[in-house]
């Protein structure tokens, strides 16, 4: 089932939106990093929460150079998103939590079609009202 999220304008690089697909209850958080889009569902494998209502951001990268200086490093902004009930992070890209686990949110394929593209492919999408012209997002569930 394709779900019209919304125009790619309205979802610029480091925003995400969540939509509720009817498959989804939870709903799906859809993140536009960097101008890649990605999908996870709304619910942390942790102990449920909203997962995608959390804060985008980075993470942190420890580095120990040969002088044993221990040097920590800001990356991956804008990739990491951070459950708000007991903050675990996970790659928007994969899913997965950024510590060692085996835990991972399920992720759904999104891609950006034309509207001439998505009128062609009407039949079986659940949408909603868009009016403008432009990229569109589409998310697969
Ligand atoms: S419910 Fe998400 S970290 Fe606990």
């Amino acid at each position: 089932m394709r779900y019209v999220v919304g125009l790619v304008a309205e979802l610029p690089p480091g925003s995400s939106k969540v939509v509720f697909p009817d498959k989804v209850k939870s709903g799906v958080g859809v993140f536009n990093v960097n101008g890649e889009f990605f999908a996870l569902k709304n619910t942390c494998p942790h102990m449920g929460g909203p997962l995608c209502v959390g804060k985008i951001r980075g993470t942190s990268a420890a580095e120990m150079p040969a002088d044993c200086q221990p040097e920590v490093h800001w990356v991956r902004h804008g990739e990491i998103v951070s459950c708000p009930w007991h903050h675990w992070e996970f790659d928007i890209k994969t899913g997965r939590t950024i510590f060692e686990s085996r835990q991972k949110v399920r992720s759904y394929p999104v891609s950006i079609e034309t509207a001439e593209e998505l009128e062609r492919l009407k039949a079986g999408v659940e949408t909603v009202p868009v009016s403008v012209d432009g990229a569109i997002v589409v998310l697969e569930v």
